[in-house]
């Protein structure tokens, strides 16, 4: 079959479910892709209880992708449509290419170029030479202020010193509300959330607080760890009132509020397990070997690898994007009977 090569242009209105358009990422549910995560390692420097196990395995070196077999399936998904990247891992800053791939990434010209990380390797400069290159935004994962908790949740001997130097060094280097991630886990961390809306009061941060879902590789996620995003909103109302803020983006996965009295910063709610929002998903997800998921639960993956290790043109990869689009599972099924955890933790997905 043929694939006529689309032309770049504004978001294209939502097809009527069951419409296939050559063309660009579409599913079955009427959903358009937009939005890539890519990860460039499966490799991690901490082993966050939520995520990856102390003796975890990583891919070896040679299973992962080039960063030209990276940059050819993000101008593969920008010609089908997408308009918004972020580069997640692992940890990005192991991947050894990365400054040279944010470098390449720049000139795709992107709307959005963002990067989760967990503030390792970070410094002023080297944020300020991303950001020249074109990365726009930076999310750090933190889920403690107490520096003992640090150790145990990441099972490292990073500080939260540290990670709060890494957020500054992101502001220094001119990435205006770095974001922070906070994974609200009941019995672990959820006695801190009061505290993380004051860090975003005092520092003007932008904190995201997101349910534990059942991406650990320990399998030993249950509904009853799962703080919910009505909890911890509560939890914070008690001490500051909120007001919601208005939602520009449909597609956001967050539910965001400011303080009522004005005080900096924002606080969003991400609540993927109490309140699904599947049905607003644009997301494509692909992995450090080159493995595309439709969604963060699919249990079906569609190996890109043997198609960038035969050279195979532009046009036979975006027709192998396309079907693996349209096959995105409706949603994530958490809580529904047959629900199944999939394989890969979290750290071999990317967030
Ligand atoms: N549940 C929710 N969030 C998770 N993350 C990693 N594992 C989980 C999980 N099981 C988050 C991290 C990071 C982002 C990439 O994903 O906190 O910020
Ligand atoms: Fe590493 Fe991120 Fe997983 Fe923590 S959550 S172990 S920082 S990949």
């Amino acid at each position: 079959m043929r694939v006529s090569l689309p032309t770049l242009g504004p978001t294209p209105p939502p097809a009527t479910p069951g419409q296939r358009l050559a063309g660009d990422l579409r599913d079955t549910h009427g959903r358009v892709i937009t939005d890539l995560r890519l990860s460039v390692t499966d490799r991690c420097n901490f082993r966050c209880i939520y995520c990856l196990e102390p003796d975890v395995r990583f891919l070896p070196k040679q299973e992962l992708l080039h960063r030209e077999e990276y940059l050819r399936i993000i101008t593969a998904c920008r010609n089908l449509g997408v308009r918004t990247l972020r580069l997640t891992g692992g940890e990005p800053t192991l991947y050894p290419e990365l400054d040279d791939l944010i470098a390449d990434i720049g000139r795709l010209e992107l709307d959005d170029v963002a990067m989760t990380t967990n503030g390792w390797a970070l410094d002023a400069d080297r944020a300020r030479d991303w950001r020249r290159a074109g990365l726009r935004r930076l999310t750090f994962s933190l889920d403690t202020l107490r520096e003992d908790r640090m150790r145990e949740i990441t099972r490292s001997r990073t500080t939260v010193a540290a990670v709060l130097k890494a957020v500054a060094s992101a502001r220094e280097a001119g990435f205006p509300r770095p974001k922070v991630n906070m994974v609200v886990m009941r019995g672990t961390n959820d006695d801190e959330v009061a505290d993380f809306a004051s860090l975003a009061r005092q520092e003007d941060l932008d904190i995201r607080f997101i349910e534990f879902m059942p991406l650990d590789s320990a399998r030993e996620w249950g509904r009853q760890v799962v703080f919910t995003a009505d909890e911890t909103r509560a939890a914070i109302e008690s001490r500051w009132p909120l007001e919601p803020l208005d939602e520009p983006n449909p597609h956001s996965t967050s539910v965001n509020w400011r303080f009522a009295d004005d005080a900096p910063g924002k606080l969003g709610f991400i609540a993927p397990v109490s309140r699904p929002f599947c049905g607003a998903c644009n997301r494509l997800r692909i992995t450090a070997e080159g493995k595309i998921r439709p969604c963060l639960f699919s249990h079906d993956e569609w190996d890109l690898k043997p198609l960038l290790r035969r050279n195979e043109p532009m046009a036979r990869l975006e027709h192998f994007l396309i079907d693996a689009a349209w096959n995105k599972q409706p949603g994530h099924g958490i809580g529904q009977d047959g629900f199944q955890q999939p394989e890969r933790s979290m750290s071999a997905i990317g967030g």
